[in-house]
């Protein structure tokens, strides 16, 4: 397994088991168990997703031991605000049967800089209270970030955004190594994409890998933390087989080329869940 330190020293695994859209019930307990039975040790889930609870089901009956695993979640977007922060987590953590997250981000931004920073607030009062061992941010744009690094005592440790071979999301990745942020990826696979592209299939050929191992192995050279959504048994073993190969420089290059800025999922500038009605 390959691990990122965070800016807070707290150390991250690399790879990670996605669970948006893992149906709440067996489904995602059965897809969660395997992954840790496999040696996932990142379980990357949100209250959006409606199936914490299923996972902290499965975290309870792996056997694995709690601080082995590192559980993300995330606030749900509606909710984004101070006192809906702090309920948010109490509510996350009983449905986790955990007393601290691993990382807590803030789902989606609000186009209103101050709903961003006063839930920022809330989010800095629970770590500093230990409830969570490190908060950061999803969907956040540079000009997100840029007014909450104006304003904030902790600096987020981490950002989850769309990323993969159609949008490698270079400008924000500079950003955020000048800012010591951690880049997270969500949606390697392209909702599906990355599967038809003659480039990537040879070059799965060439590796004798598949096209999601080439996807995800891309991501984590550029030191980028991935975490790939299944709940196939088997896919789910292929996907963490990314440990033994390395790309080389050209190859590198050549999938950095695949890159055509294209947004596959929700803009977050223009999403609707933006809250922007708040009251203190
Ligand atoms: N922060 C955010 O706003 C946000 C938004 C979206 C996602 N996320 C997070 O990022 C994770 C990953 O993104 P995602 O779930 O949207 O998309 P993804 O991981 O790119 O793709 C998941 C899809 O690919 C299929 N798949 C997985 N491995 C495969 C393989 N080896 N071969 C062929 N198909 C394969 C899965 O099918 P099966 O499950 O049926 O096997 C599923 O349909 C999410 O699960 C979630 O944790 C965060």
């Amino acid at each position: 397994m390959e691990n990122v330190t965070l800016n807070n020293g707290v150390i991250m695994p690399k790879l990670g088991l996605g669970t948006f859209k893992a149906e709440d019930g067996e489904s995602c307990y059965n897809a969660t168990l395997e992954a840790l039975k496999i040696g996932y040790r990142l379980i990357d889930t949100a209250m959006g997703y409606g199936n914490e609870e299923s996972i902290g089901r499965a975290i309870k009956d792996s056997g694995v031991k709690r601080e082995e695993i590192f559980i993300t979640t995330k606030l749900y977007p509606k909710q984004i605000g101070y006192k809906s922060a702090k309920i948010n987590l109490e509510q996350s953590l009983e449905r986790l049967q955990t007393t601290y997250v691993d990382l807590y981000l803030i789902h989606w931004p609000s186009n209103n800089y101050l709903v961003n920073l006063h839930t920022w607030q809330a989010f800095e009062e629970l770590y500093k209270e230990g409830k969570v061992r490190a908060i950061g941010v999803s969907n956040f744009q540079i000009h997100h970030l840029n007014n909450l690094l104006s304003s904030c005592i902790i600096k987020p440790m981490v950002n989850q955004v769309e990323l993969h071979p159609y949008l490698s999301q270079e400008p924000l990745a500079r950003f955020l190594a000048l800012e010591d942020i951690c880049l997270e990826s969500y949606g390697p696979f392209a909702k599906g994409m990355v599967f038809t592209d003659q480039t990537l299939i040879d070059m799965a050929k060439k590796y004798h890998k598949s096209v999601s191992n080439i996807v995800v192995r891309w991501g984590l050279e550029r030191n980028i933390i991935m975490i790939p959504k299944s709940v196939t048994k088997e896919r789910i073993k292929s996907n963490f087989e990314v440990f033994d190969f390395t790309l080389t420089k050209e190859d590198m290059k050549i999938l950095d080329e695949l890159n055509l800025g294209k947004r596959l999922y929700t803009d977050p500038d223009n999403n609707p869940f933006a809250k922007e009605e708040y009251e203190i």
